[in-house]
């Protein structure tokens, strides 16, 4: 009932977000495994920054499937070293040079149509035909790797980012329960955090680098604006200068006084690893936690907890990853034989298990997969779709880049009711 409500209500590019779960097809299968083919040689150099712990691990499982069915490929990944997507200015200052890799990790949504614009991608329309793809990917997601009737990329995954994580024995030491309650509002959530901070906790909210932040902030805006609201902010019909944003950013602001000191110079999963170590309590971060939680063998529900990011249940905060081929990359035919592999139901199996994420494709059985990618799957087909901003989904890189500058000169200063103005101000000349 919900989603058909929302959806009346969205424009047009929300709509293709809102609509995202609902339109795969075809049966559930199991991965075939493709023989060896004689194939492609040389090297294949992609740009992607899954370089470190989990996220280089689920790397790692793709191009085993790569080394199986092209091994005459050598890979490379001549990627950035932070999180996301933090280090993609290194892979358009290479493009804007000439120098472009063969493939490179780029976010569905506003992000894809800005590389697309640029010129960047190649159409590779007739890869979806030649690897039997029509029909494997839900029609709203294709919608955002489109332009023009021509589709430039192929998708790998779909991540959830409005996500809360909480340490078991953190949340005991804190004095707080193992209740959701926390996370039916903001208010409830900052009381809980006040609450670890008279247990001892001094930052009980782990924090991590700018990307990080405005991660945080965006699942504060999904928090304090209807689903509704949140995507009127890309399309004009929402106002960054009211009362809803102000709301969000004073919260923001507030999430913020309980994060640790050294937050800038730690990237997601070293920003994870304190809460885990229970040197804090929570953590807000998308569902890429899972691959760092089963790399140190912690088990859902008796080491860690989750639900939707405080005031957010019922909104599936979207994002996805996808591949395409660059203009003049070196290697054209080693990059083909990439999508052939992100794209197919083996490369998405070992790929996602690893990951976190769940599959782009609709039909793969996803019973192997686990609690949490199951449940997540079912957020995704149930819950109102709204877009991530600093994954791409929602806002262009030129957004995404104001965003980020403006949240840090906020949290870079001491974070006082002035600055919170200029912040907003910032907010909405990024989106003017
Ligand atoms: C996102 C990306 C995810 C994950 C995350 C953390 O931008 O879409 O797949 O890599 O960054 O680095």
């Amino acid at each position: 009932m919900r989603h058909g409500k929302i959806i009346a209500a969205l424009s047009a590019a929300a709509l293709a977000l809102a609509g995202l779960a609902g339109c795969g097809s075809g049966e559930p299968t199991t991965p075939s495994t493709d023989a060896p083919v004689d194939g492609p040689s040389g090297q294949l150099e992609i740009f992607s920054w899954w370089t470190a712990g989990s996220e280089a691990n689920g790397l790692e499982a793709l191009v085993g499937v790569l080394g199986e069915k092209y091994p005459n490929i050598e890979f490379v990944n001549n990627g950035a070293a932070t999180g996301g997507g933090s280090g993609k200015d290194v892979l358009q200052t290479r493009m804007a040079g000439g120098q472009p890799p063969d493939s490179f990790q780029v976010h569905a949504g506003a992000e894809a149509q800005d590389y697309i614009t640029a010129g960047q991608l190649q159409d590779v329309s007739n890869l979806y035909d030649e690897f039997g793809l029509n029909n494997a990917f839900p029609q709203d997601l294709v919608d955002l790797l489109t332009k023009d009737g021509k589709i430039y990329t192929i998708p790998s995954n779909v991540h959830r980012s409005n996500v809360i994580w909480a340490d078991v024995k953190a949340l005991e030491k804190a004095g707080l329960s193992t209740t959701d309650a926390y996370y039916d509002s903001m208010e409830s959530f900052i009381a809980a955090l006040e609450t670890a901070k008279a247990a001892g906790f001094e930052a009980p909210l782990s924090m991590g680098m700018t990307w990080t932040q405005v991660h945080l902030l965006e699942t504060v805006l999904m928090a304090d604006l209807t689903p509704v609201q949140y995507n009127g902010l890309f399309d004009g019909t929402t106002d960054w200068t009211g009362a809803e944003v102000k709301k969000a950013l004073e919260d923001f602001g507030k999430l913020m006084s309980y994060t640790n000191a050294d937050r800038d110079s730690l990237d997601w999963e070293e920003a994870l690893a304190i809460a885990l170590d229970q040197k804090a309590v929570f953590n807000v971060m998308g569902d890429w936690v899972p691959g760092a939680l089963d790399a140190r063998n912690l088990v859902d529900g008796t080491d860690y907890l989750w639900a939707p990011s405080p005031g957010t249940d019922g909104v599936y905060g979207f994002l996805a990853d996808s591949f395409g081929l660059t203009t003049g990359g070196p290697n054209p035919d080693a990059g083909k034989a990439w999508l052939d592999v992100i794209s197919s139901a083996d490369g998405q199996t070992a790929f996602n298990k690893v990951k976190g994420s769940i599959p782009a494709r609709t039909d793969i059985d996803l019973s192997s997969f686990s609690d949490y990618q199951q449940s997540a799957s079912k957020s995704f087909k149930n819950d109102v779709i709204v877009g991530s901003i600093q994954h791409g989904a929602a806002a262009t890189i030129a957004q995404g880049n104001a965003v980020n500058a403006a949240v840090s000169k906020f949290t870079t200063s001491p974070m006082a009711e002035a600055n919170l103005a200029t912040l907003q101000a910032e907010l909405a000349a990024a989106f003017a």
